[in-house]
């Protein structure tokens, strides 16, 4: 028996979209800045992507950009608002956010920029009190990650916003393991920016979107400097000719996420807990993360008293059960989770971390015989 519970690393395309993606490649190859019929048709078919994505989040279309995924949506943030300013000024990040966060705000660290990375508690939430008071005459960015990727620790959004907002500073959060399992609603919630990634749900990998909140630069005028010049496609935000294929795919995967929704999310949360209450009994696996509506509904994560995470996931993987862990290998060493470690973990326990992540293909069968080899493995 397969079974893969690492839907937060990626998810398998949805049949649809790859019929849609392999039927766009052959009939809508024309360069979409192209002013001929081969053009138009690619355009349309991206414009109707823009469309799919932008109803997603509740956003006007305008404010959607393609991007090639997360990685790019993120750095073009914390990278496109530093350099409209011609000398370092303050930014403000979660402890918890993605590495396509931290090391963009790290380089500009290392290069004269005050970045405050905000304190979360050992559940990973961040205190909107710490916010307000981090803020600074020359604060010019706030990112918060929507939902944590290794522990799926949803922070409080709009209160975080708000106060963005209030003191006229940009905000940005990272939805990109959000996208498709918890409702967003940029018109209600105070976002000005946020990235999307496609193959978190059932898209393409090397696709996703930034949206641009188009009040921000009515607002106050600021906007983000590109990282790409060139053809200036996509408003001039992102040159470079556009994968129509891949962005047809991207619509298709938004509008099946957002039709589904409701019922998908109240589906994995049912099968999530089942699997929670299944693993209650090993001894020295302890939960982390939040819990409730401040988790994903996808999600568990844990570390192990004994057991370090990637001799876990290889064992897992032998008994043909795929999952992850929060540690990783770098010059034969393994370095801890940062995350983990920022909630308040030790080193031994952040490098004994894993991660189970449900999604479309999983089943009640699956979670029982989950279970039954976590059982095997941990309690021989
Ligand atoms: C929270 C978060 N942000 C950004 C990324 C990067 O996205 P991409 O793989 O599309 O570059 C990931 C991918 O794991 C993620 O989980």
């Amino acid at each position: 028996m397969q079974i893969y519970l690492d839907h937060g690393a990626t998810t398998p395309i949805r049949p649809e979209v790859i019929d849609l993606m392999v039927d766009v490649m052959r009939s809508h190859w024309g360069n979409p800045s192209s002013l001929h019929g081969w053009g138009e048709r690619s355009t349309m078919v991206i414009e109707r992507s823009r469309l799919q994505v932008a109803s997603l989040i509740n956003a006007d279309s305008e404010g959607v950009i393609f991007t090639s995924g997360g990685t790019e949506s993120d750095n073009m943030v914390i990278m496109g608002v530093a350099r409209q300013y011609p000398t370092p000024q303050h930014m403000i990040i979660s402890g918890v956010e993605h590495s396509a966060i931290r090391l963009p705000a790290k380089f500009l660290e290392d290069r004269g920029w005050d970045i405050t990375y905000l304190n979360v508690d050992r559940q990973g939430l961040v205190n909107a009190k710490d916010l307000e008071m981090a803020i600074r005459h020359n604060t010019v960015l706030v990112s918060m990650i929507m939902a944590q990727n290794e522990v799926g620790t949803i922070q409080p959004i709009e209160k975080l916003g708000q106060i963005c907002r209030n003191a006229n500073v940009l905000f940005h959060t990272d939805a990109v393991q959000a996208i498709g399992k918890i409702k967003i609603d940029v018109q209600s919630l105070p976002i000005d920016l946020l990235s999307i990634s496609a193959h978190k749900f059932y898209g393409a990998q090397g696709i996703g979107a930034l949206y641009l909140n188009p009040l921000m630069n009515k607002r106050d005028g600021r906007s983000l400097v590109p990282l790409t010049l060139g053809g200036s496609q996509e408003r001039g935000y992102r040159s470079g000719t556009q994968a129509v294929a891949a962005i047809a795919g991207l619509g298709l995967a938004a509008a099946l996420a957002e039709q589904e929704l409701e019922t998908e999310s109240e589906r994995l949360t049912k099968l999530r807990d089942r699997l929670y209450i299944l693993l209650a009994d090993i001894p020295d696996l302890i939960p982390t993360g939040a819990s409730g509506a401040a988790r994903l509904p996808n999600h568990l994560s844990f570390y192990h008293k004994n057991m370090d995470g990637r001799r876990f996931v290889r064992a897992m993987n032998q008994a043909g059960i795929a999952i992850s862990s929060g540690s990783a290998c770098s010059s034969g060493a393994i370095n801890p989770s940062p995350i983990l470690l920022k909630m308040g973990y030790s080193e031994f326990e952040a490098k004994n971390s894993i991660r189970l992540t449900l999604g479309k293909s999983n089943h009640e069968e699956d979670i029982e015989w989950t279970a039954k080899v976590m059982h095997q493995i941990l309690c021989p």
